[in-house]
């Protein structure tokens, strides 16, 4: 089973590599500081990244993301809204793992289960938006959850056993929950929230391709 973690240097993209491991499915292991690098900001990157990793993909994860830094923090209100900070939120969450989906999605197995996986956030949900605030980061998921479903109706014509879903991985303890971390909020170990997902991954059906899915296997409206 030839499996990859892109973004295995993020919180729970590490986690989700050694828990890949220990379950007998050793991943590639792919981001901005390994060998080959793949940098979401350099479609070359992605492109050699994959290639060198042939056809024949079992399971593709995409664990990367950006909530903050750089000098940005998601906002609160229309006024802190920036461009630099927009163009920066939409080309890490939506642009980035877009094309992804165009030079991995290809690689895929064809003939047996075959699994891309890209974490988004139950935030981006337009249905489940009763807070407000975070604009850059809600709106660059829901732009990612759109080109998932899109992706995944060009897949299943080619692809029929594959499927292409974005996860909440609920909320994880990592770089970058953690400056929003509350108490009384249900946070799960990065290690805890591999193990979970994984389960989630191992249960989805072709008949789910396309749809966002939570860390308990449950579908989230968009
Ligand atoms: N943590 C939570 O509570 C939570 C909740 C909902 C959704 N999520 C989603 O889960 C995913 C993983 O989040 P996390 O909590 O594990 O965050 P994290 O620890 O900050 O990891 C983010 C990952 O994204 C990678 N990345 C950022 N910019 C990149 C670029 N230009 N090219 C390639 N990789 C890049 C980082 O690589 P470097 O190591 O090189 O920086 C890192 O591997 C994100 O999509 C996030 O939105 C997380």
């Amino acid at each position: 089973m030839t499996c990859v973690v892109i973004g295995a240097t993020g919180g729970i993209g590490a986690a989700l590599a050694d828990a890949l491991e220990r379950s007998g499915r050793p991943p590639a292991r792919l981001g901005r500081r390994t060998d080959p690098p793949l940098d979401l900001r350099d479609e070359a990157s992605i492109a050699a990244a994959a290639a060198s990793l042939g056809d024949g993909l079992h399971l593709v994860i995409d664990a990367t993301g950006f909530l903050h830094g750089e000098g940005f923090a998601p906002e609160k209100t229309l006024r802190q809204l920036d461009p630099a900070h927009m163009a920066l939120g939409f080309a890490i969450n939506a642009i980035g793992p877009a094309l992804l989906m165009k030079h991995f999605l290809p690689r895929l197995a064809r003939t047996e289960r075959a699994v891309f996986a890209t974490l988004s956030a139950r935030v981006g949900s337009i249905t489940d938006n009763r807070l407000g605030g975070w604009y850059t980061y809600r709106a660059a998921k829901a732009a990612l959850n759109q080109f998932v479903r899109t992706a995944s109706i060009e897949l299943a014509r080619t692809h029929p056993c594959a499927i292409c879903v974005a996860l909440h991985p609920g909320t994880v303890a990592t770089p970058l929950s953690a400056p929003f971390a509350k108490a009384g909020l249900d946070v799960a170990t990065p290690a805890h929230a591999a193990e979970r997902l994984l389960a989630v991954i191992d249960a989805l059906t072709p008949d789910q391709s396309g749809l966002l899915i939570d860390q308990r296997g449950e579908e989230i409206p968009f």
